[in-house]
């Protein structure tokens, strides 16, 4: 297409430190409204960044579409095929309430519903991932992965595997997380992965980006939105990393499809997968 995409992973480099700043001087210090539950938090600083990056994003590329977190409306706003920003002005809420510092803003652009440029920062740790489609990713001006972690080849016994418990914590989709948590970390000898470990970073973004980075095997996570995961995407697969369902035998997935499987690079990534899958005991939706 004749869109120029470095200039749009620059413009959003801009963005991203500028509200950065705005993030990282309010953290530790908000009150916070309860969105949908007590646990599903937003704060009036996830508002004020959304609004200062739609209404310059808005001005200077008039003609692209936007969809932010904050102004997503259920059933009424809908992703479609046109240049889209996707936006989470504060991915990691829970963290930026708590002083816990892995928050970022995670700024995508999709063409298609297929994300081609993202920006993810982390103004607390001044971690900056950015990818293009067709030039790689980086994490600040280190290529991606790092220290040429995908040599290593895929396997969930001895992986170090990224879940989130999310805000849903009641019904079907609680019970088959719980589920698969125990059944990837029980020992081999009573049918379980026997994963190394689990890590929870709390933010979608930061898990995907620890993935691309190959400083995590893999990320699990039924529950997200677009906005969670854009930007992130386009950092995984340019790292060499993939984005799969979260379900068992949905090789493919959209960005919009709520439910993923995130993996790094290497080899035996479908073997993988298939191992991953079959530690799930029903759908996640
Ligand atoms: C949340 C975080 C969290 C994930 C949730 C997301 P937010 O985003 O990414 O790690 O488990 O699914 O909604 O609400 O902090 O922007």
């Amino acid at each position: 297409s004749s869109i120029d995409l470095v200039l749009i992973k620059d413009t959003l480099v801009q963005l991203a430190h500028e509200a950065g700043e705005l993030i990282r001087s309010k953290s530790g210090n908000v009150t916070f409204d309860d969105k949908k539950n007590a646990v599903d938090l937003v704060t009036e600083v996830d508002k004020a960044v959304e609004d200062l990056v739609s209404t310059k994003l808005r001005a200077r590329f008039p003609s692209y579409q936007f969809m932010g977190e904050e102004t997503y409306v259920p059933g009424k706003t809908v992703l479609t095929d046109e240049p889209t920003f996707i936006v989470d002005p504060i991915d990691g809420t829970t963290n930026f309430i708590h002083y816990f510092p892995y928050s970022c803003i995670s700024l995508g652009f999709a063409i298609d519903k297929k994300p081609v440029v993202g920006v993810v920062y982390n103004p607390f740790l001044n971690l900056l991932y950015t990818g293009v489609k067709g030039s790689g990713s980086y994490l600040n001006d280190e290529k991606l992965p790092l220290r040429n972690s995908s040599a290593k080849p895929l396997s969930l016994q001895g992986a170090l595997v990224a879940i989130e418990w999310g805000s849903e914590r009641t019904g079907k989709n609680f019970e088959i997380k719980t589920q698969t948590f125990s059944s990837l970390a029980k020992d081999k000898s009573e049918g379980g992965a026997f994963a190394h470990g689990f890590r929870s970073l709390g933010s979608a973004a930061m898990n995907i980006c620890s993935v691309a980075a190959g400083n995590l095997d893999c990320y699990w996570e039924g529950g997200c939105y677009a906005w969670d995961v854009c930007a992130g995407w386009i950092i995984l697969e340019e790292a060499g990393g993939r984005m799969f369902g979260g379900n068992s035998n949905q090789w493919e997935t959209e960005v919009d499809s709520r439910v993923y499987l995130a993996v790094r690079g290497g080899h035996g990534q479908e073997e993988f997968v298939k191992d991953f899958w079959s530690h799930i005991p029903g759908e996640l939706s």
